[in-house]
């Protein structure tokens, strides 16, 4: 077995232990989640994958979709145009928080956050609502090299509970930062927030961003090459919320969380890692995702400023024949 996969497992156990966290019940259907769900998952470029534990139960994308929205938004207008409608300031506001009523740009302050995201999701092009939501599904195909389908009881029970949501949408409009269509808008972000992937397909979907947006399994070419660094850029700065900046400085990896437990991680050139855990944090990030993306990232000198072990550690470890990289905490 490889030295990857040893460390992995060990992982799993130590963390497994960990019961700390709730479930995100604010959408009642996520609270029917198992907390004992436990995956880890890791994609290389080269289409290796390593993992351990519940890596096939499928939960929904939520918060994670977002970063692929943005992908697609930014195919659709390009990079000029979409930042005049949704910036790239990080907030350190919570995910769901209300837009800052003194804005004056007029425009949500990143794509992480609901209120850019759902102003995203307006942006995506398409003829119908279901034509955009088709164009949303292929591309999350393309991203996991399978079909994917809507969880419909998560999607209503969002839907039907979506308040806050449903507020943000308005005092968007309200200011004229979101086109009027707000109640297609929202459910197009609904919709997106509940596609089903399991921790594999989150890994798959990390490992593309990481392989210039080709996916490593199927060679489909998921999103353009060009935007890959708009999108980690992003997802670097905003990924974590109002915990970002402490990710970037003990993990250094562009990442995105949601509330269903998924959290994925991208090493540029290298690899994709998912986490799966339901139990949250008080941001919303998975506590044993945010725990064991944190011990990859020191263990295999991920980090991307860890300039200590010139980026081999992961390489290292997949080739069991190699010394032992893995450093001791
Ligand atoms: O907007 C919402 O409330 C959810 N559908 C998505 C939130 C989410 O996943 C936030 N991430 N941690």
């Amino acid at each position: 077995m490889s030295e990857l996969q040893t460390l992995l497992e060990s992982l799993y156990q130590q963390y497994q232990q960990h019961q700390e966290g709730e479930l995100a019940c604010y959408i009642p259907e996520l609270c029917k989640a198992n907390p004992n769900w436990f995956a880890i998952s890791m994609v290389t470029v080269d289409g290796q994958t390593f993992q351990v534990g519940n890596c096939e139960q499928t939960f929904t994308i939520q918060s994670i979709s977002k970063v692929f929205a943005y992908g697609m938004a930014l195919a659709d207008h390009g990079r000029d145009t979409l930042l005049t409608k949704v910036g790239v300031e990080p907030t350190g506001d919570p995910f769901n928080s209300l837009i800052r009523l003194d804005e004056d740009s007029k425009r949500p302050d990143n794509p992480m956050i609901n209120a850019g995201a759902i102003a995203i999701t307006s942006l995506i092009k398409g003829n119908s609502s279901t034509d955009r939501l088709n164009r949303l599904l292929d591309m999350f195909h393309r991203y996991v090299g399978h079909e994917v389908f809507i969880d419909m009881p998560v999607f209503m029970s969002e839907r039907d509970t979506g308040h806050r949501n449903r507020a943000i949408a308005h005092l968007m409009l309200n200011f004229g930062m979101i086109d009027h269509k707000i109640d297609e808008a929202l459910d197009l972000y609904f919709q997106q927030c509940s596609v089903l992937v399991n921790c594999h397909d989150l890994a798959v979907m990390a490992a593309t961003l990481a392989c210039k947006g080709v996916n490593p399994l199927t060679q489909a070419q998921a999103v353009d090459p060009n935007y890959v660094k708009d999108i980690l850029s992003v997802m670097y700065t905003c990924g974590m919320y109002d915990f970002a900046g402490e990710w970037a400085y003990k993990v250094g990896l562009p990442a995105k969380s949601g509330v269903s437990g998924g959290i994925l991680a991208v090493v540029p050139n290298q690899a994709g890692i998912a986490v799966f855990s339901p139990l949250l944090d008080e941001y919303g990030n998975s506590i044993r995702g945010r725990r064991v993306l944190e011990a990859l990232s020191q263990k295999l000198g991920l980090h991307l400023f860890d300039l200590s072990m010139g980026g081999c550690g992961l390489q290292d470890a997949m080739d069991s024949d190699s010394p032992t990289v893995i450093v001791t905490p």
